[in-house]
C-alpha cells in the first residue's frame, strides 16, 4: 500500500468489517431479538455490514447505505444487483455530517435499525492529516452538553457521529448497532444517560479488534434499543460477542458513571467526606536532566552527567514501577527538588545552592523548553505537585497507571522523605502507625469492592485522584468496625479520624 492510500486510510476510517465478523453480529442482534423494519449503515465501505443485516433480517422493507466514497457505492450496487432483496434499498454517496438523519429516520417504518462501523480517528489526528473529514465546529454547540464531551480538544469523530444518531432515533423504536472503541460507547452512553434519552436498554460486547482489524485498541459492539417512553441507565458488559452471559452491569447513577452498579448499591453510603485528601507526585517534565541515580556523594543524570549537587536540594523518588514492584523502601532514583510548594520563587537557589544554579542554568534550554502550559509564566525550573505534603515523613502511595488495587506505606530514607513521581498518588502521613492503619482500611475487601465500582481498568489512568478521594476514610473505618480503634490510637490530633460524635465531626 502507498503511503498516500494510508494515510487516506486513516483519514476516513477505511478499515471494513470482515464478513465474518458482520455475519456473527448481526447474528447476535437476532439472538437479542432485534427485527427491523428498516435498516440504516450511514458509512457503509464495500458493505459487509449492510448486505449481512440484509441477510439477516428478511424483515426489513426500507434500507438505506452511503458512504463518502464513490467507489464503495458502485461496488454495494454491484453486489446487490449480483443477490437481490426483496427490501426497497437505497445506496447513495453522501457525507455523514451533512445529512440530515433526524428528517430521514422520521419518514422510516419502525423498528428501525441503524448499523455500522464509523472511523476510529482522532480529530487532532485528522488535523495532523490536514483533513476536513469533520464535523463543522459551529454544529458542535448545537447539542446539550455535546461540549463536555468534545470540547476537552481531543475526541473521536465516531462520538460525534454516534451522538447524532442518538437524536435521530430518540423517542422511536429503535435500535444503533455500532462497532467502535470502546471508550467512545461509553463516552456515547454517558451521553445518552445524561440527557435522559428513552434508552430501553444497553450493551456493550467485547471484540478482538487485533484479530478482525488489526487495531491495537479496545474495541466494541455497542447495541442501545430506544423505545418511547424508557429511560434505561445501564449496560451489561460482555466480554465477547458470544453474548452468552454478561460479567457486569455498568450505568449512571447520581451524576456519574458507575463501573459497577450492584457494588455500587452496596458500598454507595461510603462516598463523602475528605478526612483525608489525596495528593499527586512530583511533576517535572525533564527526567533526563531532573532525576539522578547516586554514587557516593556524586548523582550521574540521565545525560550520563556525572554532577556534584548540594544535598539538601535532592531526595529520593520512587516511581509507579518501584511501589508495584514492591521495591518502595530502597528508591533507585533522585529527584532535584528546586521548590518547596507550587509557584514558590526559585531565584534564592542562585545564593542559597550554587551548585544546583549552575547545574539547572547549563540545562536551561532543556528546561525552558518543557511543552507543558503548566510552566509559562512560572519561576524558573519549577516543578509542580509540591508542597508539605511530598515531604511528609510518611505516605499511603498507590499507582495510578497500573491495574491494580495495592496501597503500599512509603516512609523516609537516609532521613529524607521518600517523593513519589507523578504517577503515583499518596496521602501523607506523620507517623508509620499512621500509614499502616490507613493502608490496611484502604486495602481492606470493602474498599476494594467501592473501588472496584468506579473503576474502569481499561482507562489510561484508571486510578485517578477525584477516584480515590470519593471514598470516605472515617466512613470505611466505621464499617469495618475499626473507627474507634482508629481514632483513639492515632497520635495526632488533626490527622486523627474523630470519633462519631466528636468535635469537627458534622
Ligand atoms: C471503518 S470503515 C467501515 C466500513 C463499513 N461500515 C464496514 O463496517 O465494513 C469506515 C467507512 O466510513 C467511510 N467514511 C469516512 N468518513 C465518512 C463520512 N464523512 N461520511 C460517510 N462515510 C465516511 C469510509 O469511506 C469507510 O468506508
Amino acid at each position: 500500500m502507498s503511503a498516500r492510500t494510508k494515510t487516506r486510510q486513516i483519514e476516513f476510517g477505511d478499515f471494513q468489517t470482515p464478513t465474518v465478523l458482520a455475519r456473527r453480529l448481526t447474528n447476535l442482534l437476532s439472538q437479542q431479538g432485534i427485527s427491523p423494519s428498516s435498516l440504516i449503515e450511514p458509512t457503509c465501505g464495500v458493505g459487509n455490514l449492510a448486505l449481512a443485516a440484509l441477510d439477516r433480517f428478511p424483515t426489513v422493507r426500507d434500507a438505506f447505505c452511503f458512504d463518502i466514497e464513490q467507489h464503495y457505492i458502485d461496488a454495494v450496487r454491484a453486489r446487490l444487483r449480483a443477490k437481490p432483496h426483496t427490501a426497497d434499498i437505497r445506496v447513495s454517496q453522501g457525507d455523514f455530517f451533512e445529512m440530515d438523519w433526524l428528517s430521514l429516520v422520521r419518514e422510516l417504518p419502525e423498528p428501525v435499525l441503524v448499523i455500522g462501523n464509523p472511523p476510529w480517528v482522532t480529530n487532532s489526528c485528522l488535523g495532523g492529516l490536514d483533513s476536513s473529514n469533520l464535523p463543522q465546529k459551529s454544529n458542535f454547540k448545537g447539542y446539550r452538553g455535546l461540549d463536555a464531551i468534545t470540547g476537552k480538544g481531543n475526541f473521536d469523530i465516531s462520538e460525534w457521529m454516534l451522538i447524532r444518531l442518538l437524536h435521530s432515533l430518540e423517542g422511536r423504536q429503535a435500535t444503533l448497532a455500532m462497532l467502535c472503541k470502546t471508550a467512545v460507547a461509553r463516552k456515547v452512553l454517558i451521553y445518552a444517560w445524561k440527557n435522559r434519552l428513552s434508552l430501553e436498554s444497553s450493551a456493550i460486547y467485547g471484540i478482538d479488534a487485533a484479530t478482525h482489524f488489526g487495531a491495537a485498541v479496545d474495541a466494541c459492539f455497542l447495541v442501545s434499543s430506544f423505545s418511547p417512553e424508557a429511560h434505561s441507565m445501564d449496560a451489561l458488559i460482555y466480554d465477547d460477542i458470544t453474548g452468552v452471559s454478561a460479567t457486569r452491569t455498568i450505568g449512571y447513577r447520581d451524576n456519574q458513571l458507575v463501573a459497577e452498579i450492584d457494588l455500587y448499591e452496596r458500598w454507595k453510603h461510603l462516598q463523602g467526606g475528605q478526612a483525608y485528601r489525596w495528593r499527586s507526585g512530583v511533576k517535572h517534565d525533564s527526567a533526563k536532566v531532573m532525576e539522578f541515580i547516586r554514587f557516593g556523594t556524586h548523582y550521574m543524570n540521565g545525560l550520563g552527567e556525572i554532577v556534584d549537587l548540594e544535598p539538601e536540594h535532592v531526595f529520593p523518588l520512587l516511581k509507579s514501577s518501584d511501589v508495584a514492584n514492591g521495591a518502595h523502601n530502597r528508591p533507585r532514583r533522585w529527584l532535584l527538588v528546586t521548590q518547596q510548594s507550587v509557584g514558590a520563587d526559585t531565584s534564592h537557589l542562585q545564593r542559597n545552592a550554587p551548585r544546583v544554579w549552575q547545574y539547572l542554568t547549563s540545562h536551561a534550554e532543556t528546561l525552558d523548553a518543557r511543552r507543558s502550559a503548566i510552566y509559562k509564566n512560572r519561576p524558573r525550573f519549577a516543578i509542580f505537585g509540591i508542597g508539605d505534603y511530598s515531604f511528609s515523613p510518611y505516605k499511603v502511595a498507590i499507582s495510578s497507571l497500573y491495574k491494580k488495587l495495592l496501597l503500599r506505606v512509603v516512609g523516609s530514607y537516609e532521613e529524607k522523605p521518600i517523593l513519589l513521581d507523578d504517577t503515583l498518588n499518596l496521602i501523607p502521613c506523620r507517623t508509620q502507625a499512621e500509614a499502616e492503619r490507613l493502608a490496611s482500611l484502604l486495602n481492606s475487601e470493602i474498599a476494594r469492592q467501592f473501588f472496584q465500582s468506579l473503576i474502569f481498568w481499561d482507562s489510561k489512568r484508571p486510578i485517578t485522584i477525584e477516584l480515590l478521594n470519593r471514598l470516605d476514610i472515617k466512613k470505611l473505618a466505621r464499617e469495618i468496625g475499626a473507627f474507634s480503634r482508629f481514632s483513639e490510637r492515632s497520635p495526632q490530633r488533626e490527622l486523627a479520624l474523630d470519633p462519631p460524635d466528636g468535635p469537627g465531626n458534622p
